[in-house]
Formats: C-alpha cells, sequence, structure tokens
C-alpha cells in the first residue's frame, strides 16, 4: 500500500469543530502503527510498518458498528459519491449491512437491500480511503453477492458512480429505464430526484432452483 502518512495528514480534513476525539493520534502497543482519530471511530492509519500485513475480518454488522458506518458513509456522502444514511435508518436496516474490520477499526461497508423477489441492490458500499485499492470493495461485493444467491436472488443491481470498479467485478450496464418501478420508490426522498445521474450496473447471480414451499396441510382447500 503506497500511501504516504504525511500526505494524508496534509490532505484530509482532521476532524470535526468541537469534537474532542477527532485528531487524537494513537500509537498501537507494538509501535508499528499510527493512527489519527478522525470523524467519530474511524480510524485513519497514517503510518505502519508492515503494511502488507492486514488482518481483515467481514462480518455481518451489529448495533455497535453503527456510530462507524454512519461516520464512514456520511464522508462519502458529503461528497456527493453515496446518499446519506440517518442513524434511524441504519438501526432499521441493520441486518441488510456487512462490515470489513481490522480489530475494532472500521474498513469497509456495504448493505444488500431487497427490492423485489428477483432483484436486491447494492447500497451504501464504502471502503474506508486509506484502505482503498486493497480488494475491500470486491470483497464486499462478493460477499453481498453470495448473500443474494443464498437468498434465491437471481440478480444484484448496483446504482453509483464507480463504473470501472463495478465493471472489475462482473457487473454490467443497463438502461435505467429498464429497471422496475419499485428501484425508485426510495429515489423520491432522494436530493438528486428526479435528475439522478448515476448508472445502473446489473450482477447475474447464479441460483439454485429448488421448489417452492407449500401451504401447510390444514390451510391447503379441501378436495372436491
Ligand atoms: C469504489 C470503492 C468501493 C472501491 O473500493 P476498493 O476497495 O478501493 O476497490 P478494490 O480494491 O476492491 O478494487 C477492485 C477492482 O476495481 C478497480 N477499481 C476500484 N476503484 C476504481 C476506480 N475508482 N476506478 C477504476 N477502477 C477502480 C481496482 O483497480 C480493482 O481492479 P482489478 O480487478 O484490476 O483488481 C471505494 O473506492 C469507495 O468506497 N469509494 C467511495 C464511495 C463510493 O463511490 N462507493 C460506491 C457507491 S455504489
Amino acid at each position: 500500500m503506497a500511501r504516504d502518512g504525511a500526505l494524508l495528514l496534509r490532505d484530509r480534513d482532521m476532524g470535526r469543530p468541537g469534537c474532542g476525539e477527532c485528531g487524537q493520534i494513537r500509537v498501537d502497543s507494538a509501535g508499528a502503527r499510527m493512527y489519527i482519530y478522525d470523524y467519530h471511530r474511524i480510524f485513519i492509519l497514517v503510518h505502519a510498518r508492515g503494511m502488507g500485513e492486514w488482518n481483515m475480518q467481514l462480518r455481518k454488522a451489529v448495533m455497535q458498528d453503527v456510530e462507524a458506518i454512519h461516520g464512514l458513509v456520511g464522508y462519502y456522502a458529503a461528497q456527493g459519491l453515496l446518499l446519506p444514511r440517518s442513524r434511524l435508518s441504519l438501526y432499521e436496516s441493520l441486518q441488510c449491512f456487512t462490515v470489513a474490520v481490522e480489530e475494532d477499526r472500521l474498513l469497509g461497508v456495504a448493505g444488500l437491500h431487497i427490492l423485489w423477489a428477483d432483484l436486491a441492490e447494492i447500497r451504501s458500499l464504502a471502503v474506508a480511503p486509506e484502505a482503498t485499492g486493497r480488494g475491500i470493495g470486491r470483497k464486499l461485493v462478493e460477499t453481498l453477492v453470495e448473500e443474494a444467491r443464498s437468498l434465491g436472488i437471481p440478480q444484484v443491481l448496483a446504482l453509483t458512480y464507480q463504473r470501472a470498479f463495478f465493471e472489475r467485478c462482473g457487473f454490467h450496464p443497463v438502461e435505467k429505464h429498464s429497471l422496475p418501478h419499485k428501484v425508485w420508490k426510495d429515489c423520491l426522498n432522494c436530493s438528486k430526484f428526479p435528475s439522478c445521474d448515476e448508472f445502473a450496473y446489473l450482477r447475474t447471480v447464479p441460483v439454485e432452483h429448488s421448489s417452492p414451499l407449500r401451504l401447510p396441510a390444514s390451510l391447503c382447500p379441501a378436495p372436491r
């Protein structure tokens, strides 16, 4: 990872006014890594020895992750790259989210939102600025695609400006007007509506066709 700590410090807005935590510098116990505590519980890695060694883990989000997810999504939302998410919307859809973490540090997040029986959407995909380019975005996408497969959902959608990234992840572009109306329900609340300039990308997911469950016998119509 060719990240220069000094560059990161110079380029980034280090913290929010009035926040006592942001801007604090911490060094881990082995003295190998130095972090800036920024944007409420998101550690920004500014220096590390042996940068190749990341002990990253992907797991489903839990309630204790919400503040960091809110901070990371908000960081990119402020740049117009993601839609902002309120804490309430994160609480309500917590089960949708997968996080990439290293120890107690959030590296990335993404959510799979079911739109219809045959379609789910990747939302709020974000990788921490210092962790991009390490395959974390792709891992998150693959995890959500696998989740869609295990749920029996044959298509995954992304509405995005990151065209090259999604093409590298096996998605293909589609015309927005070809998507079902259900996709646009949440767009009504978006500041970009009705002039959305995001691009639509789809990936087909190979699902196993198991037979649908039948009603319990007590609810089946009696034979005539
Ligand atoms: C877009 C984003 C999720 C990518 O995450 P990442 O961890 O850096 O991506 P990866 O390292 O997994 O990259 C996977 C592939 O996509 C390519 N890629 C990633 N970002 C790219 C970009 N902006 N332009 C071109 N290619 C890109 C990588 O080179 C890599 O290619 P490879 O197949 O040759 O290995 C991350 O940059 C991000 O959070 N951006 C801001 C928020 C955002 O726009 N989210 C998407 C909303 S839908």
